[in-house]
């Protein structure tokens, strides 16, 4: 079994993907980190990450990136948005998820294009909003509990400017699949979340 969870920053994509991995006994692969260590590997080698051939350089990243606690800054996730929208870019790192989610007993993906391009014949696909004030009220807290002085306006501008991103470019915009569920999470706490997740996974197996 296939689980796609697709979804803007924020609208609580991971945490459920996670809870759905864990429910059903499946491998998850949060396909953003992938995206996140181009953009830290750009930005480590002296790069321009808006420069396709330096993003596609920075495919080649060594695996121990991914364990850089730097790639869940707001900073990497805004230059992990601008290597995103190169083809060559997506191309490179579409063999690493297919193969994740191919493999024998099924998986967990979480990303922005998993239930269109990278399993489109995923049993079960979520699509995952959160209206940008609750996104960023949680963005918000979240900072506000690890110490960090970010202004609520200033991390609202940034989701929006990411989603804006995300939605318009050409290849693999950030869309929902025509048969995904729609769970939109603004006014649900993290618990209700994953139970209505749970639930629509449910009826979609
Ligand atoms: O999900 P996360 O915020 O970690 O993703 C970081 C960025 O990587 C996104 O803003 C998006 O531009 C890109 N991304 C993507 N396709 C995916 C996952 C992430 O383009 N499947």
């Amino acid at each position: 079994m296939i689980i796609a969870v697709d979804g803007p920053t924020a609208s609580g994509k991971g945490t459920i993907a996670k809870a759905l991995a864990d429910h059903f006994g499946l491998p998850h692969l949060d396909t953003g980190l992938l995206y996140r260590a181009v953009g830290r590997q750009v930005e480590l080698t002296g790069g321009d990450p808006d420069r396709e051939a330096d993003a596609l350089a920075a495919c080649a990243f060594p695996d121990s990136l991914l364990a850089d606690p730097e790639l869940r800054s707001e900073a990497t996730g805004g230059l992990a948005s601008r290597v995103s929208v190169h083809p060559a870019v997506r191309r490179a790192l579409y063999e690493r998820q297919r193969g994740f989610a191919l493999q024998p007993g099924g998986a967990v993906l979480d990303g922005r294009d998993i239930g269109t391009v990278i399993a489109p014949e995923a049993e079960v696909k979520l699509f995952v909003t959160a209206s940008v004030e609750a996104r960023a009220q949680r963005r918000f807290l979240e900072m506000e509990s690890q110490g960090r002085q970010v202004a609520l306006a200033d991390i609202a501008a940034d989701l929006a400017a990411r989603d804006e991103r995300d939605r318009n470019r050409k290849d693999a915009p950030l869309r929902a699949a025509g048969d995904a569920a729609l769970l939109d999470t603004s006014d649900l706490n993290r618990d209700a979340a994953i139970a209505a997740a749970i639930a629509l996974a449910d009826e979609g197996t």
